[in-house]
């Protein structure tokens, strides 16, 4: 089975908890369990990650470039600003699908417009809750 990582950014630990009229009621153990047993139907091996610290994140990314590893990635926030997110997803060398499980676009805040993953994302799976990891991985798995 191939490997495939799954990051999630900042307040996506709260998942379940977190404006779930936004967000769906699941939680953020409950979407790593569907995450692996999708990845497990589709053949590969995921493992899901969560952090609030930007350096995490960046440690993460700079090893999936190392070992060649295929990302889908939620940044949250840092999406719309981090300058480093986007550096560290410019050194990827495996795709990399952009997932977010609203849609960032059709919301009112301005700041949501802009994405520094898309840049470097084969593939955006936006605004289909937590049903866009699913998409995500069938993207990696070529499905
Ligand atoms: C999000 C959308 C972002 O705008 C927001 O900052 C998040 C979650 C999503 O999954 O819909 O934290 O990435």
């Amino acid at each position: 089975m191939s490997a495939v990582l799954v990051l999630n950014g900042p307040n996506l630990g709260r998942l379940g908890r977190r404006q779930p009229e936004i967000y769906g009621s699941t939680t953020h153990d409950e979407l790593a369990e569907l995450c692996r047993s999708w990845g497990r139907d589709l053949g590969l091996e995921v493992e899901v990650r969560q952090t609030n610290h930007e350096g995490d994140m960046l440690d993460w990314l700079n090893a999936a470039a190392d070992d060649g590893v295929p990302v889908v990635l939620n940044a949250a926030a840092w999406t719309h600003y981090s300058w480093a997110i986007f550096d560290a997803c410019a050194q990827l060398t495996a795709p990399l699908v952009e997932v977010h499980i609203s849609d960032p676009h059709q919301r009112p805040e301005e700041f949501r417009h802009t994405s520094v993953v898309t840049p470097y994302a084969t593939e955006v799976v936006a605004g289909h809750g937590i049903d866009g990891y699913r998409m995500a991985l069938e993207v990696l798995a070529g499905r």
